[in-house]
């Protein structure tokens, strides 16, 4: 099992993963690149998940995972006065607040495309022509999105990336749960032999 370097890693992971989830929801802000009123932008957009619960939330656990390296739970063999534990035990608090912040915005994310973009429809008003997401495999459905042009393909694009990411925030930030859990009970580095030399996997 991995310690400090494997946190480390996770750490450096998530930042570009919050960087780009954060630039796909400012881009779903531009259906099809143009740049629409307030009330013609889907509603999934304004619950921020990839600015807010992928993006800004997760800085806090990056860093942390991030700054662990320097306080490995390997290290603690040569060094007898170190409060491991208690940096494993925050890094499991701060790994749980990635679950969720990222937990949400998979979850926008996915019923967002399940529901489709808000459009102007054939009948010339703005709504939700699809439903049960019977858009995803039948192409000839999209002509009921008039305009923005390309809203549909932009939408689906961008909130897949974003249900891709935060899915993998979701995953790395549960291995990091699981590592400081691990860290926190092996405080006492009899777990030592349990990471590689370097404290990577
Ligand atoms: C796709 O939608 C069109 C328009 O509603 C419909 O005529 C067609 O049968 C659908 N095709 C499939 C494969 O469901």
């Amino acid at each position: 099992m991995c310690c400090g370097g494997c946190a480390k890693c996770l750490g450096v992971t998530l930042i570009p993963l919050a960087v780009l989830c954060t630039l796909a929801n400012i881009l779903l802000f531009f259906p099809g690149g143009n740049v629409e009123t307030s009330d013609h932008i889907s509603e999934e957009v304004w619950y921020f998940g990839g600015i807010l619960g992928s993006g800004v939330l997760m800085v806090f656990p990056a860093l942390v995972f991030f700054g662990l390296k320097n306080n490995d739970c390997c290290g603690c063999c040569g060094n007898e006065s170190c409060g491991k534990r208690f940096a494993m035990f925050t890094s499991v608090i701060f790994a749980a607040v990635g679950v969720l912040g990222a937990g949400y915005s998979f979850i926008v994310s996915a019923i967002a495309m399940h529901k489709g973009p808000k459009c102007s429809m054939l009948d010339g008003t703005w709504g939700y022509p699809f439903e049960n997401g019977n858009y995803l495999g039948n192409q000839s459905l999209w002509y009921d999105c008039q305009s923005p042009k390309s809203v549909v393909p932009w939408n689906l694009t961008l909130f897949s990336l974003l249900l891709i990411m935060s899915g993998a925030q979701v995953v790395l930030c549960s291995i990091q749960a699981v590592n400081g859990l691990l860290g926190t009970l092996c405080g006492d580095c009899k777990c030592c032999g349990c990471c590689g030399g370097d404290g990577a996997v």
